[in-house]
């Protein structure tokens, strides 16, 4: 048995509890916010888990991992405290606002010899491994662009833009299912709402084969949408999360152009319109996979597929398409390579 303690259980929280509860190899012992309305909301759920408004309290349990759901801004230094009680851990994305600041959690994650995940959600979503698995086995061809919109009447933050609270759930993804990490980055915002929070982005992300990936994200859109898009060559693929059962569909849809022309007029495109095909996805709630991963990891010592790393190759992106947000939507390079402690100090 797994004896885990959760901080934080504002909106998020509560979701990772319900799953940790229910699952049988693990048990929710304790539970911290600052909130003592969100504690007795969880007392009043839960009666058996202890809850304390001192995180702190929670290292006196004999607990085995932590999981983190608490503001970004808070998420490093409750990490590195978690990490130096020794206890495993799960941090809610981002992993932190810094990336020096998630180098030293993962260095210290591997001193102690403990887990560190992130908790990237789409990673750990059927469908995301159907969209994956569709672009690997080559189906739709070689990948043109895709194009992935996030957006809605969104929870305003007061300190973090759309960006940073949007845009690891694509940027995770995109990763995931192209299996490389983009060189360029570029993009523009406005903030509408806020002064100086940015609640609509455009980020322009350049991958390795001139695959270009567009992300949309907005707080401030009268429909939520959440799609991605790619278009191959030979058929194009979209994955829609809102719906309920249909979330990937195949169109074996493109425009081929005649071997040659000898007039404008002889100068026509040949559109193809074939069928459309909808993989059959046994659909798991994500962040059950997440949770059970998360044990799992404990328990055999296997590397998370959300580990440390992948927390700051998506914090990496991230800070450069802040960096160009902030020159205007100017051209940033992205160093995604990430070397472990013994790598970086033989280079
Ligand atoms: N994976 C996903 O799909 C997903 C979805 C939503 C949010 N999130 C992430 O979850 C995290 C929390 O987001 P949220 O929307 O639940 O925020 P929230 O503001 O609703 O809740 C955060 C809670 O943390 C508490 N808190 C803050 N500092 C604390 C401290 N030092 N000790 C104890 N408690 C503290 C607050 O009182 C609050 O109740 C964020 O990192 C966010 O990005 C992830």
């Amino acid at each position: 048995m797994i004896r885990m303690g959760v901080i934080g259980c504002g909106y998020w929280g509560p979701n990772l509890i319900r799953n940790f509860v229910e699952i049988p190899t693990a048990a929710v012992v304790g539970v911290a916010d600052l909130d003592q309305e969100r504690l007795n909301h969880i007392q009043g759920c839960y009666p058996q888990i202890t809850v304390t408004r001192d995180y702190r309290d929670l290292f006196r349990l004999g607990l085995d991992a932590i999981v983190i759901a608490t503001p970004p801004a808070t998420h490093f230094r409750l990490a590195r405290d978690v990490l130096l009680h020794g206890l495993h851990l799960l941090v809610e994305k981002p992993l932190t606002l810094a990336s020096r600041d998630a180098q030293e959690l993962i260095d210290l994650a591997e001193e102690h010899d403990r887990i560190l995940m992130v908790g990237h959600t789409y990673v750990y979503n059927p469908a995301v491994w159907a969209l994956k698995e569709i672009i690997k086995s080559g189906e739709i061809g070689h990948i043109h662009y895709l194009d992935a919109v996030r957006v809605g009447l969104g929870l305003f933050q007061r300190d973090l833009n759309v960006v940073w609270d949007l845009a690891p759930h694509d940027i995770s993804i995109l990763l995931y299912v192209l299996g490389s990490d983009p060189i360029g980055v570029s993009a523009r915002g406005i903030a509408c709402v806020q002064h100086g929070v940015e609640d609509v982005a455009y980020v322009s992300l350049l991958f390795p084969n001139n695959v270009l990936a567009h992300i949309h994200l907005s707080w401030l859109d009268p429909c939520k949408v959440r799609r991605i898009t790619a278009v191959g060559s030979r058929k194009m693929v979209v994955y829609d999360d809102v719906e309920s059962l249909e979330k990937v569909k195949v169109y074996d849809k493109g425009v081929e152009r005649p071997p040659y022309t000898n007039t404008f007029g002889d100068f026509q495109f040949a559109y193809r319109y074939g069928d459309i095909t909808i993989p059959n996805i046994r659909f798991t709630e994500p962040l059950r996979v997440e949770c059970n991963h998360f044990l799992e990891c404990i328990l055999t010592g296997k590397k998370p597929e959300t580990d440390g790393y992948n927390g700051l190759r998506v914090l990496r992106i991230i800070e450069a398409a802040q960096k160009s947000l902030s020159n205007h939507g100017s051209q940033e390079q992205i160093i995604c390579e990430v070397k472990r402690k013994v790598e970086r100090a033989m280079a």
